[in-house]
């Protein structure tokens, strides 16, 4: 999915969420990737619902966390199995390193994402 079309579709100069996917259409602790100009964004949807956005790169050698596996609220990444928080971005346990979140927000079945703000570098 290309976010820039749709930005322009859904974003004026007050509301900077973007619509990006329906709820329904990320798998249960699965992720589907939107790609933007400048990152491809993993949107993770953990078992109880909740979604989480972060740059779809690992933090140790950029490895696709969107094919990784979820579990609670972190993701395995599927190169090297480091486990990466969903909230924060980080590498858990002997692990050190980060990759960008994006805020979240779900309205009427529709994932919203701020690309504007990283909050984690
Ligand atoms: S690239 Fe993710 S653990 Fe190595």
């Amino acid at each position: 999915m290309n976010v820039a079309e749709k930005q322009d579709m859904t974003q004026d100069n007050t509301n900077h969420w973007v619509q990006v996917v329906a709820l329904a259409e990320i798998p249960q602790l699965g992720a589907r990737v939107i790609e933007t100009a400048t990152v491809n964004v993993a949107v993770f949807r953990t078992s109880s619902d909740e979604v989480f956005a972060m740059r779809d790169e690992c933090p140790h050698k950029k490895g696709p966390l969107s094919q990784g596996i979820v579990h609670g609220t972190s993701v395995t990444c599927p190169m090297h199995n480091w486990k990466i928080d969903l909230a924060s971005g980080e590498a858990l346990g002997p692990d050190q390193g980060c990759t960008n979140v994006f805020p979240v927000k779900i309205e009427d079945g529709m994932v919203f994402i701020d690309l504007r703000v990283a909050v984690a570098a």
